[in-house]
Formats: C-alpha cells, sequence, structure tokens
C-alpha cells in the first residue's frame, strides 16, 4: 500500500511511525513533511492547504490511503475533495470537521444533546457580548469561534479584562475571522485529560489517555504554547470516570453528529475537564493531538492501517483495539523564546543517539536539512523526546535522560512534564 500523510509536525511524525509499523504500507509519502519525517516517508513539497494540488499527486501516485493530520484542512473540506475524486481518505467531512472548526457549534451541539460541558452563551455582536459580561460571574472564559491555533482562548479575572478580551477577539480581530463570533463560558476548575478516539460514524473506540502541558513554562507559567509536554496514560483519568464519559460523552457526541447529518469519521479528541461536579468537555478536536499522538501511538498494539480502514469502512466495531500496558512521555524541545521570538537554522546534534534504541522516539516538529545535509532547527517547537517505561516515573526518567542526548543552541524545555503524577505516588 502506498500511504500519504498531510502535515508537517511532530503529530505527523508520531503518525508517520505507526504507520511504517504496518506490514500492509509499502511506501509512505508526506506533504509537506519535516527532515524526521524524510527518514521514513518521501516529502513532497506541497503544502496541507494546497488541495488541488494534494489530490493531483495522490491520483498520479495511485495513493492507497491518505491521512489528514491536521486541522486546517480538514475544516477546510480536504477530506470531501478526496472523496469526490474517488480517493481513500482518512479525516472527516467539512460538515463533520465542523465539531472543532466552529466552537459555537460544538456548544450548541452539546447543549441540544444534553452533553456534559460548561454553561455558556454565543454572540455575533460585541455590543450584546459586552452587556451580557455586567451580569457575570468571573473568572470567565471568552472563545473565539473559529480555529486560531489552540490560542483563541481566553480567562479572564474581571469585569475589564473580560471587556477587554471581547473587543481584542471582535473588534480588533486578534484572531482574524475566527472572531467574528465568540462562545462566553463558566469557568471550570478540575484536571485536564485528553482523550483521543477513532470513529466509523457510529462506533466509536477510545484510545489510552493523555494529559498536554500548554504553557510554555514550569509550573503552568507563562504564554500558551501548540503544548510542551504530555504524559499517557493520565492516573486522573479512573475507571469509573471512563465508564461515565462512554456513555454520556464519548458515543453522545458520535450518535448527536449523526443524528445531524454530519456523520463523523475519523478521529474524536476530547478535551475534558474532570470537574467536582463530573467530567465536562472543554473542547472537540477533529484529529489527532500534538503532542498527545506523541505518547499514544508508540503505546498502540494494534495495525493503525487497519484501523483506519475500519473508520473508513465502518466496520469498526470488529476491531479489537488495544494499547500497551506501560507509560510513555514526551518532553518538547523548543527555540528558547517560543512562543513569541525564536532563532530558526540552529544545528541540532546527538539525533543518531536515538538509531536502535527501542521504546525511545525523537520526534520532529520544526527541522529541516541545511544544504549540506544537516540537520537545523525550522520552528519553534523543534523535537518532541519521547520514552516509555514500565511506569509513568520510569517513563519520565527515561525521557528526560533521552533529552540529555540532543543539543542545539538555545534549547528549551520544561522540567515538570508529568510532575502531577508524583501527587498520586504520594511524593
Ligand atoms: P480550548 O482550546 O477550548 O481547549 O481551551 C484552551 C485551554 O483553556 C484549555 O486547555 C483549558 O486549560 C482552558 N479552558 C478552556 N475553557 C475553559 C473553561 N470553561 N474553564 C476553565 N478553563 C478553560
Ligand atoms: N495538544 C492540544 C492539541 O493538539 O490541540
Amino acid at each position: 500500500m502506498k500511504v500519504l500523510i498531510v502535515g508537517s509536525g511532530g503529530r505527523e511524525h508520531a503518525i508517520a511511525t505507526s504507520v511504517q509499523k504496518s506490514p500492509k504500507v509499502d511506501q509512505i509519502y508526506c506533504a509537506p513533511g519535516n527532515a524526521g519525517i524524510g527518514q521514513i516517508a518521501e516529502c513532497v513539497p506541497i503544502g496541507a492547504m494546497e488541495f488541488d494540488k494534494l489530490v493531483a499527486f495522490a491520483k498520479d501516485k495511485q495513493i492507497d490511503l491518505t491521512i489528514i493530520g491536521m486541522d486546517d484542512p480538514l475544516v477546510g473540506g480536504l477530506t470531501d475533495m478526496f472523496e469526490d475524486a474517488g480517493l481513500r481518505v482518512f479525516g472527516p467531512r467539512k460538515n463533520a470537521a465542523i465539531l472543532e472548526g466552529s466552537k459555537a457549534f460544538s456548544k450548541d451541539l452539546m447543549k441540544k444533546y444534553q452533553i456534559p460541558t460548561a454553561a455558556y452563551e454565543t454572540f455575533d455582536d460585541a455590543d450584546k457580548a459586552l452587556a451580557y459580561l455586567e451580569t457575570a460571574d468571573f473568572p470567565i472564559v471568552l472563545k473565539a469561534d473559529g480555529l486560531a491555533l489552540g490560542k483563541g482562548v481566553l480567562i479572564c479575572q474581571s469585569l475589564e479584562e473580560a471587556k477587554d478580551g471581547v473587543r481584542s477577539i471582535m473588534l480588533d480581530k486578534q484572531f482574524g475571522a475566527a472572531g467574528n463570533c465568540m462562545v462566553i463560558e463558566e469557568f471550570m476548575t478540575g484536571r485536564e485529560v485528553s482523550v483521543l478516539s477513532y470513529v466509523d460514524g457510529k462506533t466509536i473506540k477510545t484510545m489510552t489517555s493523555a494529559q498536554d502541558h500548554k504553557r510554555a513554562q514550569d509550573g503552568d507559567q507563562g504564554l500558551n504554547t501548540g503544548g510542551m509536554g504530555t504524559f499517557s496514560p493520565s492516573p486522573f483519568y479512573t475507571e469509573e470516570i471512563d465508564t461515565f464519559c462512554q456513555k454520556y460523552i464519548y458515543q453522545a457526541t458520535v450518535d448527536a453528529m449523526a443524528a445531524e447529518g454530519r456523520t463523523f469519521k475519523g478521529i474524536i479528541f476530547f478535551g475534558l475537564m474532570l470537574t467536582p461536579k463530573g467530567p465536562k468537555v472543554l473542547e472537540y478536536n477533529a484529529r489527532f493531538g500534538d503532542p498527545e499522538a506523541q505518547v499514544v501511538l508508540p503505546r498502540m498494539k494494534t495495525d493503525i492501517i487497519e484501523v483506519m480502514e475500519a473508520c473508513i469502512d465502518g466496520t469498526l466495531d470488529t476491531v479489537d483495539l488495544q494499547f500497551e500496558d506501560n507509560a510513555a512521555v514526551c518532553v518538547v524541545l523548543a527555540s528558547d523564546g517560543y512562543p513569541v521570538h525564536y532563532d530558526k537554522g540552529l544545528e541540532i546534534r546527538g539525533l543518531e543517539q536515538f538509531e536502535d534504541k527501542d521504546g525511545y522516539y525523537c520526534f520532529h516538529a520544526g527541522t529541516k536539512l541545511d544544504e549540506n545535509g544537516k540537520f537545523i532547527t525550522n520552528g519553534g517547537r523543534v523535537l518532541g523526546v519521547t520514552a516509555k517505561g514500565a511506569d509513568l516515573k520510569e517513563a519520565r526518567a527515561n525521557a528526560y535522560a533521552a533529552t540529555e542526548w540532543i543539543d542545539f543552541d538555545n534549547k528549551y524545555m520544561r522540567h515538570d512534564i508529568g510532575k502531577a503524577i508524583d501527587e498520586v505516588n504520594g511524593e
């Protein structure tokens, strides 16, 4: 089989690594990919939003399966274009990817189908949003409706701060057109957990849980980022919580989408908050998480191609989805200054140390090869150093040890990825 992966980050490197393990696969292409993905796939210089070129490439190379890793092309309808061209593709159609593409849509869906989430109101008029804030409780959460690179959420402590937030989202368009409409919602407290799942339109099979660390600095300080590290599984995600979520959140969401005529096939990523009143949905994504994929996929025992094909064919109920009974931790190595200003083009040393080391992975996010064939940094998040272990403690020790193998100028990382697990161990 020939497989094409669309995307260029650590998530796509993790997907490619899983795809490569499948005995069904002969050749992997990635558009546009990165230097690390280029070691296991042929990278083609086509951007994820160049739909016509992607379809033409897939036809020309007779690609058997295309996997869309990123949100933008999914929300923009790349799956529809592939399907209309008679090509096999993994990822929701545009009318289903709206689950991630519009927060107003997803909130209204949850309300209509009584899926637990924070109380909210939606606004497409700044004056009405400002008037609503006068009677609200604080802190309060403001969300731009559309895709905003995970940055369109503001948590406001006071009325003044919230009013400034509404103005910057709706009037100054800080997040562009994503702010034409916005959601104002109740502030929830609790531990966050990410649960990713495979969906075939009617059946849903969840993967092992994970937790991200979104802030740039230790102790959850600093700016929001695309994610500085993850661990899997989350010890806070108990069997009791899982039973509740399977019934009232996961299957309910798949059924709700089908009832709306928006059959969802692909990945649903449930961003959950474990509140004192039970689990509630923070957000949905229509794709693997980044860097959640980097800790979940290495632990997956089932052939990823088999699962994805079952999602497309509507036969997911026949798949026995299995994960290893261990743990994984991913520590993101960034270029100091991320997510604001950072240098690119810095030489990366030590990558060869990961070769042939079982249970260790160095997923590339922002890297490329220079004219001499050396690996250099090409983004804020550079690498996702991942290690497995018998338990979270061991996985964390292994992952941090492996971060020492890599060296580049301005290398920056958080030192407390997975530290929360010490609470469970009573340390
Ligand atoms: P989202 O992109 O919707 O996941 O929001 C980004 C982050 O903002 C989440 O991971 C939470 O940490 C925080 N957040 C979002 N919504 C809420 C809420 N209703 N209450 C508290 N924190 C929230
Ligand atoms: N790690 C969060 C996300 O992928 O949206």
